[in-house]
């Protein structure tokens, strides 16, 4: 179990907190917590505001998880809260013969998910994930299990970690200071856990979750 950040190649994003923060209501994290039209492709009021494809964004990252995680060209790859399937595709590019697969409880972005990826991706809760202990050589979840309640999240960390043969990495909400705890705060859409980064630590510690993880600071 390491903290690493793995996902450094990322672009980096300047984001309008305060300008975001203050024009937020409840009516639209409402609407982005149903991850329709309005979450991706709505206004940047009830989400990403155009979620398009861009090799720019995880071509670098899959490499480092290629590396860091030393996958052979036929591992096995899950990516939990794969949305349109952006990353799945980059690792396809790089890496033909290794096993896809994606989850995500949006209709809607399997709709729209990229085709050369559709077909390894379906329509699922992380809180129960449809796979056999042991599948997956890699599991990755990005930004997604801080969307479910408490103890959902626990069960969806739980699951990942069963899926996974040892290999797992999860991105949180969370923050180190209270500045930081502000600001998360105000650029929250849909999560409904977030915590201290130590209190996600004492979560994993908890839970017995065995892999790898970095936060989602709004910096
Ligand atoms: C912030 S987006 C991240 C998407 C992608 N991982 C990325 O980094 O671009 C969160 C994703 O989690 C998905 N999601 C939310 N709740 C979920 C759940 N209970 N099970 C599976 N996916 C979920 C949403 O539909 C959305 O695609």
């Amino acid at each position: 179990m390491v903290e690493i950040n793995l996902l450094d190649r990322y672009p980096k994003s300047k984001r309008p907190i305060d300008e975001r923060g203050e024009l937020i209501k409840e009516e639209h994290r409402a609407v982005a917590r149903k991850f329709g039209v309005e979450y991706y492709d709505g206004d940047r009021l009830t989400g990403y505001g155009g979620y398009n494809y861009h090799p720019r964004f995880w071509q670098e990252t899959v490499k480092r998880f290629k590396e860091h995680y030393n996958l052979s060209e036929s591992a096995s790859i899950l990516d939990v809260g794969c949305a349109k399937g952006f990353m799945l595709h980059d690792f396809k590019e790089l890496m033909p013969e290794a096993n896809m697969a994606g989850i995500d409880i949006s209709q809607y972005a399997m709709d729209h998910a990229l085709p050369s990826v559709r077909q390894y991706l379906q329509v699922g809760n992380a809180k129960k994930l449809p796979y056999p202990d042991k599948s997956f050589d890699l599991v990755i979840c990005i930004n997604t299990v801080h969307n479910l309640p408490l103890e959902e999240c626990k069960q969806a960390l739980r699951e990942i970690e069963r899926v996974s043969r040892g290999n797992s990495f999860v991105t949180m909400d969370a923050w180190r200071n209270d500045a930081e705890r502000e600001r998360l705060l105000k650029w929250n859409l849909t999560a409904l856990t977030y915590m201290h980064v130590d209190e996600w630590k004492q979560l994993f510690k908890e839970i017995g979750y065995t892999g790898d993880y970095y936060w989602f600071i709004a910096e």
